[in-house]
């Protein structure tokens, strides 16, 4: 019996070693920590629990029966964060460069199947040189069998992705299918040519960290939600995330306690509007006055920031913020912020999550590049996806609110369930001016008389009151009780049932 037990621990520190010191040395040596020592800090202590540490690759070519590896180069298995379940992958760089083989793939795969069976979250910490080339076709198998279970768990059960190494060709699309990315500055990046493939087809030089670093990511492509430092903090930051989250699409998000009475007033909001109705206010000081204990865990803060995303907590309960931001572009809607914006919407709708949205768009951006980009086409995602959630949607419209963006932004006639002005809001087709200029063309001339009737336009239309004669708000709040007003609409809402007819699937415009 001994010996076997001893045979066993001596399979285990054999995997436990992966690569070996000198490998180990090395990542470290990088700024990177191993699989296990991430997977340490991620989980809550002592509770993760391994599967197949003893995969091994079933690789004949080029010498690997010769170099086996328990572990094939991935640690999975399950765990807490939190004291809440979570499946987990977290692959090793030191163990054939993180590469993906077959065996590789089916320990992700088992993990996911699992994840999906009890209905939890699969995080994935991504640190690889790609498909194992040693093994060809058999390792690109092991990559569309992971795509294919990312797509059937979208939105089933929520899927984040760590980058914290490369992550590059066929890998990337594993990540790209999942809720959210965070990547870790200079350690990780993602492409799907690398530099020299780059500069072969395009003849332009550019290193991997311009190409797919964590700042271009976070701020040009918008692929990845967030970036941080360094290892530490990512993982960290993502146990914060996890909190916000419901473990699955049949459960509601968890409740965190919080003091911060629900009835709270904020009288600084009452002058957060500037009165020249041209000058640019924070939106996120109105987000963080009104949730709990001002805490917002915003996501792509660097992507499109005419727009803002991300999770809050009211009276304990999860929610997603979506917010105009007047100080960029004056808060106009474009292609980026409407993607942006959009999956948030989607991914909060699948989640149970509710959505509260802050109003503040004088239309969608004007020009050649954005309707040669495609601007009906994107802009329509952000409509599409505000249409199709069934979630309950709080809607506080705090200044302005034209055109096609006035419908778009959660109106009440795609279903908003309780939407609110204050006093100063401007619900209307356009600004006075623009409209003046076009409906009273025959006084160009007649700089008098175009103020003249640019006042009587804005005293007639630029107000919340007529709307609010046609029910499309429900009604006219003063800023300082927007938390108050919220939270009551929130409470109200919480066994809201909606049902959109059945179909296979809706055609979203992509
Ligand atoms: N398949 C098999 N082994 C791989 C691998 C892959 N795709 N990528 C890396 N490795 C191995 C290396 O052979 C090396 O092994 P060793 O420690 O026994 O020498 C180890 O992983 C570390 O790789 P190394 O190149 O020394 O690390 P690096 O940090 O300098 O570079 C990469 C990392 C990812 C840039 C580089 O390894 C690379 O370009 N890999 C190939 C990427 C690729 O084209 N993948 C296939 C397309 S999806």
């Amino acid at each position: 019996m001994q010996d076997i037990l001893d045979q066993l621990e001596r399979k285990r520190e054999a995997a436990r070693q992966g690569g070996g010191a000198k490998r180990i040395e090395a990542q470290h040596r990088k700024g990177k920590l191993t699989a296990r020592e991430r997977l340490e800090l991620l989980l809550d202590e002592g509770t993760f629990e391994e599967w197949d540490m003893f995969v091994e690759h079933r690789s004949h070519d080029f010498g690997m029966q010769d170099t086996k590896i328990p572990g094939d180069g991935v640690v999975t298995g399950y765990g807490m964060i939190n004291g809440r379940l979570v499946f987990v992958f977290s692959q090793d760089f030191t163990v054939f460069g993180g590469a993906l083989s077959e065996a590789h793939a089916e320990k992700i795969c088992k993990v996911m199947d699992q994840a999906m069976k009890v209905g939890a979250p699969v995080i994935g910490l991504n640190d690889s040189g790609g498909a194992r080339i040693q093994e060809g076709v058999a390792s690109l198998g092991g990559y569309a069998d992971v795509f294919q279970r990312n797509v059937m768990a979208s939105g089933v059960v929520p899927q984040i992705s760590m980058i914290m190494g490369p992550c590059a060709g066929g890998a990337v699309y594993s990540p790209a299918m999942t809720d959210f990315i965070f990547m870790v500055k200079d350690s990780s990046y993602m492409f799907v040519t690398g530099p020299e493939v780059v500069k072969t087809v395009t003849h332009e030089e550019v290193t991997a960290e311009e190409l797919g670093g964590a700042t271009t990511h976070t701020t040009r492509s918008g692929v990845a939600d967030l970036a941080f430092e360094n290892d530490v903090e990512a993982l960290i930051m993502l146990r914060r995330l996890y909190n916000y989250l419901p473990l699955n699409n049949r459960e509601k998000p968890p409740i965190r306690p919080s003091n911060d009475p629900a009835d709270r007033l904020d009288f600084s909001l009452d002058t957060l509007v500037p009165d020249n109705p041209n000058k640019p206010y924070d939106m996120k000081e109105l987000i963080t006055k009104t949730v709990d204990d001002g805490d917002f865990f915003e996501l792509q803060p660097e992507n499109a920031k005419n727009i803002v995303i991300g999770f809050a907590r009211m009276e304990g309960q999860t929610v997603g913020i979506v917010a105009n931001n007047p100080m960029v572009l004056a808060g106009c809607l474009d292609i980026r912020s409407s993607i942006k914006a959009a999956r948030f919407v989607r991914f909060c709708d699948a989640f149970n999550i509710p959505v509260v949205t802050f109003v503040d768009v004088p239309g969608f951006l004007p020009g050649t590049s954005q309707e040669y980009g495609g601007i009906i086409k994107h802009g329509a995602k952000l409509l599409y996806a505000y249409a199709e959630c069934t979630v309950p949607k709080i809607t506080v419209i705090t200044r302005k609110a034209y055109g096609g963006a006035y419908d778009v932004m959660s109106s009440k006639h795609l279903r908003g369930d309780v939407n609110f002005a204050w006093p100063n809001a401007e619900i209307a087709v356009m600004g006075a001016k623009g409209a003046v200029e076009i409906i009273f063309r025959e006084d160009k001339g007649d700089p008098a008389k175009l103020a003249a009737r640019e006042a009587e336009y804005k005293a007639r239309f630029a107000n919340p009151f007529v709307a609010g004669a046609r029910g499309f708000i429900d009604d006219v709040i003063l800023p300082h009780e927007t938390r108050k007003r919220i939270c009551r609409s929130l409470v109200m809402l919480r066994d809201k049932k909606l049902e959109n007819p059945w179909r296979k699937h809706g055609n979203i415009p992509l």
